[in-house]
């Protein structure tokens, strides 16, 4: 579900009214729909993987990251942009070592490695064929960000 709205780029604020108040809101970013998907092509994917990471997904993660991967910017971030789930360790320390439950990502300890590699298969896949049908700007390297406003630019 597009809303324009990006996971972090637009600050949270509570807004209360005067009568007669001259002050004007803060800027803040601009409405953006681009998803700037990162992919390592060195990564070679096995369908079966990459189905069962489908229905992982589904059962617990596209409540907060978006259904079939499309973040609407809350409450979690479009994981085809996230450098996190290009890396399958960090993966297993977010997921089965709750890294980031401080910040709303809840913890799933009984996720095996196996069902991790699902997962990382199937954030992998996804990112893949969003590059693939979308902006062509930057030209692919081993790790491809797309944007200039992708991670690590
Ligand atoms: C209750 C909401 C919620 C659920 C359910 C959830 N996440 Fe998250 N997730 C978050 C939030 C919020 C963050 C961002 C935390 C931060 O700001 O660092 C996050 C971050 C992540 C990150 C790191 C992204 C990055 O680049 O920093 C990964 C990977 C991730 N989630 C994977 C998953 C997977 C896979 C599932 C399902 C098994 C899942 N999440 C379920 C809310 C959720």
């Amino acid at each position: 579900m597009p809303t324009g709205w990006r996971y972090n780029a637009q600050p949270r604020r509570v807004l209360t009214f005067k009568l007669g108040g001259k002050a004007k809101l803060p800027p803040t970013a601009p409405y953006d729909e681009t998803v700037h998907p990162l992919d390592d092509l060195a990564v070679v994917l096995n369908p079966a993987d990459v189905e069962a990471g489908d229905r992982l997904f589904h059962l617990g993660c596209h409540g907060c990251h978006g259904g079939m991967l499309r973040s609407s910017g809350a409450p979690g971030p479009d994981l085809r942009e996230s450098a996190v789930a290009l890396d399958k360790e960090a993966m297993w320390q977010v997921l089965h070592e709750g890294a980031l439950l401080s910040k709303g990502m809840p913890r799933f300890q009984r996720f095996t490695r196996e069902q991790v590699h699902q997962l990382y298969s199937y954030i992998r896949a996804g990112a893949r064929e969003a590059l693939a049908a979308g902006d062509k700007r930057q030209q692919p390297r081993n790790v491809v960000g797309m944007g200039e406003a992708g991670p690590g630019t």
